[in-house]
C-alpha cells in the first residue's frame, strides 16, 4: 500500500516512519528544502528516541521517501495525509492557513480518487473546510468528476515516546461519514490492531473533538492537582500523599496528577487554548477551561515567587543553578517549557541562570541567543559553581538521584528549589540542604 504524508514534522514524520516499518511505502511532503535534503540522508529536525534509526532504515529500504514536490506527493497514492501544523494564530486560535494549503494542493494536482486524512490536530468543523476547499479546485479544474472524501484520524503520541506510541497505539480514531473510508482506513492500521480491538470509529465531528477532549481532559486533570498543591503549602499538608490517597480510586487513577511548574509543550497550552477560543466563537463560554488555563498560567510563576521570598523579594545580581530547561524529560522542545518563565522572572527581577538540559541545550541557545545573565554549562555539576541556590525544573533521570554532598558544599544557600518534587526533603535535610517542593511543607 502507499501513502503520501505531507507536513514532516513530528506527528507526520513518526506515524509516516512508523506506517514505513509496517510494510508501507510512504511519500513525505514537506516545503522545506534543507529539512528534506537532511532526512534523505538519515538526519531527524527533532530529538525522539528511537526515530533516526527508523528513518534511516526505512530510507534505506526505500520505504519512506521524501520530497518537496506536492505534485509528485499527490499522485503517488490514494491515501493522502495532513499532518503540517496548526499554530496558534494571535488571539490562540488554531490557523488552518497550512491545512488549507494542502487540501488545495491535493485538488489542483490529482488525477484520481483520493482519501483525505486530517492528522493534523484541528478544531471541530476543519473537515468541512477542507472539502469546500477541495471541492473548490475541483471546480476551478473543471473536474468536478474527480471523487474524493475527508476523513478525521487524530494523533495521540507523546514525545520523548513518540515513536512506541504510535507502534502501540492504545486507540485508533477513525472519523468518516464514510463506510468505505472506514474500510479502507481499517484495513490501513490493520497492522496496530493486534491482538484486541483498538480502533473506535465515529462521525467526522466527534473524532475532531475527541482530540482536544483528551488533551483538555489530561490538562485540567494536571491543573487541579496544582490547585490542591498550592491549597496544601497553605495549609501544611502534604500534596505527594494526598496524589498517593486520592490515586488509589481507580475512578481518580494515578496518571497525570502530579503537580509540578505548569504543563508546558506544544500541545496543552495550545490545544487548551484552541478549545477556548472555539467555544467563544460559537458564543459558549467555556468558564472550566479557562480556569485550566488560568491556574497553569498562576502555576509556572510558583517556583519563582518561593525563590523571591526565600530571598526576601531581593535577586539582584544573585545566580541561580537550573535543572532542565526542555518541558519534558526526553525531548529537547522547549515550546511553552515552564523553565522559559522561571528564567525570563529571574532575568527581570536582576538575577543571572547557570542551566543545563541533558537534550535542549542547542534549543536553548538557538531561542535565546548569547546573553550575558544564560551560561549554558556542560554537567548538571557546572551549574552549581558560585550559585546560589539550586532550580529544578525538568525531572530527567540524571536529576532523580544527585549527589546531596555536593549540592551543599557548591552552592552558597544550601537550598534546592524543586519544581517537581523529586527529593524527599527529609533526606536532603541529613545533607544539611533544605528542600523548597511544591506543595508540601518546607
Ligand atoms: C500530550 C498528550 O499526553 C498526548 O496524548 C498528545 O497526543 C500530545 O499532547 C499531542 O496532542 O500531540 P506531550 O505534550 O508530548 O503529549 O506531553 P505529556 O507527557 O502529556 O506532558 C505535557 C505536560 O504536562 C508536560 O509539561 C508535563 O510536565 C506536564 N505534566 C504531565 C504534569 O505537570 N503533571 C502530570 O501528572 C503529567
Amino acid at each position: 500500500m502507499r501513502l503520501t504524508f505531507f507536513g514532516i514534522g513530528y506527528v507526520g514524520l513518526v506515524q509516516a516512519a512508523v506506517f514505513a516499518e509496517a510494510g508501507y511505502q510512504v511519500m513525505c511532503v514537506d516545503i522545506d528544502p534543507q529539512k528534506i535534503e537532511n532526512l534523505k540522508a538519515g538526519k531527524i529536525p527533532i530529538y525522539e528516541p528511537g526515530l533516526e534509526s527508523l528513518v534511516r532504515e526505512n530510507v534505506a529500504s526505500d520505504n519512506l521517501l521524501f520530497t518537496t514536490d506536492a505534485q509528485e506527493g499527490v499522485r503517488f497514492s490514494p491515501l493522502q495525509f495532513i499532518a503540517v501544523g496548526t499554530p496558534p494564530d494571535e488571539d490562540g486560535s488554531a490557523d488552518l492557513r497550512h491545512v488549507l494549503t494542502v487540501a488545495r494542493t491535493i485538488a489542483r494536482y490529482m488525477e484520481q480518487p483520493k482519501t483525505i486524512v486530517i492528522k493534523s490536530t484541528v478544531p471541530v468543523g476543519t473537515a468541512d473546510k477542507v472539502r469546500a476547499a477541495v471541492d473548490e479546485g475541483l471546480k476551478e479544474r473543471d473536474r468536478i468528476d474527480l471523487a474524493f472524501d475527508v476523513a478525521s484520524n487524530p494523533e495521540f503520541l507523546k514525545e520523548g515516546s513518540a515513536v512506541a506510541d504510535c507502534m502501540k497505539p492504545d486507540r485508533i480514531i477513525i472519523g468518516t461519514d464514510n463506510p468505505g473510508t472506514e474500510q479502507q482506513l481499517r484495513e490501513l492500521y490493520a497492522p496496530f490492531n493486534r491482538n484486541h480491538e483498538k480502533i473506535i470509529a465515529m462521525d467526522i465531528r466527534s473524532s475532531e473533538l475527541t482530540k482536544y477532549a483528551a488533551n483538555c481532559m489530561l490538562a485540567t486533570k494536571i491543573s487541579f492537582m496544582n490547585e490542591m498543591a498550592n491549597l496544601a503549602d497553605r495549609f501544611g499538608a502534604d500534596i505527594e500523599r494526598v496524589r498517593v490517597g486520592i490515586g488509589a480510586d481507580p475512578r481518580i487513577g494515578y496518571h497525570f496528577i502530579y503537580p509540578g511548574v505548569g504543563y508546558g509543550g506544544s500541545c496543552f497550552p495550545k490545544d487548551v487554548r484552541a478549545t477556548i477560543r472555539t467555544a467563544e466563537a460559537d458564543g459558549f463560554d467555556p468558564v472550566l477551561l479557562k480556569a485550566v488555563e488560568a491556574r497553569n498560567e498562576l502555576q509556572k510563576g510558583f517556583l519563582v515567587n518561593k525563590v523571591l521570598s526565600h530571598f526576601g523579594g531581593d535577586v539582584r545580581g544573585r545566580r541561580f543553578a537550573l535543572w532542565g530547561l526542555a518541558f519534558k524529560p526526553k525531548t529537547d522542545d522547549m515550546r511553552d517549557a515552564p523553565s522559559r518563565v522561571v528564567m525570563e522572572a529571574l532575568w527581570q527581577a536582576g538575577a543571572t541562570v547557570q542551566a543545563y538540559d541533558p537534550a535542549a541545550m542547542t534549543e536553548c541557545r538557538r531561542i535565546y541567543g548569547d546573553r550575558s545573565d544564560l551560561a549554558l554549562c556542560d554537567t548538571k555539576e557546572a551549574t552549581l559553581t558560585g550559585a546560589d541556590a539550586l532550580i529544578v525544573v525538568t525531572e530527567w533521570k540524571q536529576f532523580h538521584a544527585p549527589d546531596f554532598q555536593a549540592i551543599k558544599l557548591a552552592l552558597r544557600e544550601p537550598v534546592i528549589f524543586d519544581g517537581r518534587n523529586l527529593y524527599d526533603p527529609m533526606i536532603a535535610q541529613r545533607h544539611g540542604l533544605e528542600v523548597r517542593s511544591v506543595g508540601r511543607k518546607r
